[in-house]
């Protein structure tokens, strides 16, 4: 390797050690800007897909402050998928490039959104369990090494707060209700539990990307540790509002002070990711749909810009 490159790198890897943030116009390795691309990305594909199994009951909210706290949530989601993509522009992938890998299936987002939103329950499982699970890994990636990820992940957790809270309220309100909304919210919980831990990714010893996402301190914690934590944290907020864990291998652990628990069903896992899961098609096509039903307001924002540019500039 040549001294200069040498030299780069030495830099690099101090400001990884010293826990320094690598910033947009600061030297990186390939393989560490490519990383960082494919996960945010990624992260911000998930965050607007996850827009379309909530946005499925705006319309059937059972009431007007339901309507009107599912409505902000899913604007949240949609400023999270903003952020997201800047972050990663910032690395020197356009948008369009990004959305054309989507929607060429050479990018994945998050499996969890290709399950179906069968009752209202379904919107509380989704803010109380997917949201609870993307607030534990999105808090470890506040300390993520890429400073505009980083930045992005701090702005994002403080809404993912509410999400979080809002979907265990109508999980608590139809535990407090009749039978039927019992059953409701149990059958959520049933449906919703195992495709929340896959969220965090295969076992740590199956995932090809961690050893690197430690090594460059993309990653914190790794996604056990992180998937662990928390089961830890919700199974106790379910047992408070008297829903049970579809998993009866859960079992508290004294000795280890956390919870063993059942494997997860890997080869469902697996199905979901490569594009065979309950939504999987209907979310793509929605998505490809709605870009392209969208791609005159980008042509007209873009014209306004350049026509800006032009008046202020004579
Ligand atoms: N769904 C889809 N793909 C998944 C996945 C999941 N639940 N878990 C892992 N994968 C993919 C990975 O992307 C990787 O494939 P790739 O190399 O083609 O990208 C492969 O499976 C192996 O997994 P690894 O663990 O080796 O990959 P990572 O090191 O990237 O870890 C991750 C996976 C934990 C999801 C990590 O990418 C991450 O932390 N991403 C940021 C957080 C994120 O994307 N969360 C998604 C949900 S966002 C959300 O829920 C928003 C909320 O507001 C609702």
């Amino acid at each position: 390797m040549n001294a200069d490159l040498d030299k780069q790198l030495n830099v690099f890897e101090t400001k990884i050690n010293e826990d320094i943030n690598i910033e947009p116009r600061d030297w990186m390795p390939d393989d560490y800007r490519k990383h960082l691309i494919r996960q945010i990305s990624q992260h911000a594909h998930s965050e607007v897909i996850g827009m379309q199994p909530e946005g499925n009951w705006i319309s059937r909210a059972p009431s007007l402050r339901s309507k009107k706290i599912l409505l902000a949530k899913i604007q949240d989601e949609g400023g999270h998928g903003l952020y997201l993509y800047s972050a990663a522009e910032t690395l020197g992938i356009s948008r369009d490039e990004m959305l054309h890998q989507l929607h060429e299936g050479k990018a994945k987002y998050s499996s969890i959104f290709n399950y179906p939103t069968l009752t209202w329950a379904d919107i509380g499982a989704i803010g109380w369990l997917v949201d609870g699970a993307a607030i534990v890994n999105q808090v470890s990636l506040q300390k993520t090494s890429y400073g505009p990820y980083a930045r992005a992940m701090v702005r994002i957790c403080k809404e993912e707060s509410f999400h979080q809270r809002q979907g265990y309220e109508i999980m608590t309100k139809m535990m407090q209700g009749t039978k039927d909304q019992q059953a409701m919210a149990q059958d959520a919980m049933n449906r919703w539990w195992w495709p929340s831990l896959m969220m965090f990714g295969p076992h740590d010893s199956d995932s090809p990307n961690t050893g690197n996402a430690m090594k460059w301190k993309i990653k914190r914690q790794s996604n056990d540790i992180l998937r662990q934590k928390f089961i830890d944290k919700t199974v106790q907020q379910a047992h408070l509002i008297g829903l049970s864990i579809p998993d009866n291998k859960l079992k508290w652990n004294e000795d280890k002070k956390s919870y063993d628990h059942g494997e997860i069903n890997w080869d469902e896992f697996i199905r979901v990711i490569n594009g065979d899961g309950p939504c999987n098609k209907q979310r793509m096509k929605h998505h490809i749909k709605a870009h392209q039903e969208g791609e005159w307001v980008r042509k007209a924002a873009i014209a306004y810009q350049l026509k800006r540019k032009e008046l202020i500039n004579q």
